[in-house]
């Protein structure tokens, strides 16, 4: 299958699971913002989870739930990200942020929410035995936390009023966990499902989370405001050292590819059966939005 039609298909099967934790909920606010903030997206995170669990043999109705939990998660981060007194933004996916259409208190509490819906999902008999899913939450819980996406998320705002622009280094270290450990987890996650050796797709998506980001910093400089549905520039205007600003354009681009051709690299021990998640890896610094 090709590749827009693999993460088309597989994006498909991630509504209906979202559908189906969402629907029975109260018919209430904060649970229309949930649907609302989880709806749309490229579903990268949730692709990553199904393809590297398809790759190891699991079927995606063995780990549709890890792929639902890891896009509630994201779209959590990204409620919350949104806020005044983080990015301030009034767009996301096309359509105003959370706490424009409804208010800052209903976009905290949806942001909330879609984080613990995330856990319970992964307690999905589904996705295996009691240690598995015990290795998912672990896995996510640290991926999501303190030295996971919300370090990475505290270290970006800081850098906006540090006194001096990031290193190279400390703009690595603040991806790894803003960007990073959210897609390690989901390209982990298919071998945990499978009981299968992490490590090779661990260091695949290592390096394919900070092409990811280098390819989110290009597209704020200079990307299609329409095709991206959020809005632009706001790294320049806000002073934040990124990726583009250290390397410049070419530079970041270069290191992009590299990035990708390291990804690949990494995927030689399963021969053609990686051929999904390479497109992936190219799809990653092509994208347009
Ligand atoms: C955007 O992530 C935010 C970052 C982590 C840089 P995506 O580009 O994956 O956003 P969606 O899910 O497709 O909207
Ligand atoms: C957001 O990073 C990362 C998380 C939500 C964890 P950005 O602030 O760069 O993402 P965009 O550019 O708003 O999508
Ligand atoms: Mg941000
Ligand atoms: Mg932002
Ligand atoms: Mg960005």
């Amino acid at each position: 299958m090709s590749f827009p039609g693999a993460i088309a298909r597989a994006a498909a099967l991630i509504e209906a699971r979202l559908d189906a934790a969402l629907a029975p909920l109260a018919d209430e606010p904060v649970i229309h913002a949930m649907r609302y903030a989880v709806a749309g997206g490229k579903r990268l995170r949730g692709f990553l989870v199904l393809e590297s669990a398809a790759m190891l043999g699991v079927p995606p109705a063995r780990a549709i739930s890890a792929a639902a939990a890891v896009e509630c998660l994201h779209a959590y981060s990204l409620v919350h990200d949104d806020m005044p007194c983080m990015d301030d933004d009034d767009l996301r996916r096309g359509h105003p942020t959370v706490h424009v259409k409804w208010d800052e208190a209903t976009a905290v509490l949806a942001g909330d929410a879609l984080q613990t819906l995330a856990f319970e999902l992964l307690c999905d008999p589904a996705l295996g035995s009691g240690d598995t899913r015990i290795a998912l939450v672990r896995g996510l819980a640290v991926a999501s936390g303190a030295e996971g996406m919300v370090l990475g998320q505290a270290l970006d705002i800081a850098a906006e009023t540090a006194a001096t622009p990031l290193t190279l280094d400390q703009i690595k270290r603040l991806q790894a966990g803003k960007t990073g450990a959210l897609i390690r987890w989901s390209a982990e996650a298919g071998a945990v499902i499978a009981g299968a050796d992490p490590a090779p797709l661990c260091a695949y998506a290592t390096a394919l989370g900070l092409a990811f980001q280098i390819a989110d910093d290009i597209l704020d400089e200079v990307g299609d405001a329409a095709l991206a549905g959020k809005r632009l520039h706001k790294d320049a205007q806000a002073g934040k050292a990124t990726f583009v600003s250290l390397l410049g354009l070419d530079g970041a681009r270069a290191q992009a590819k590299a990035l990708v051709d390291e990804a690949e690299r990494h995927l030689a021990p399963y021969g053609a059966k990686a051929e999904t998640l390479i497109d992936t890896a190219r799809f990653v610094i092509a994208r347009e939005h």
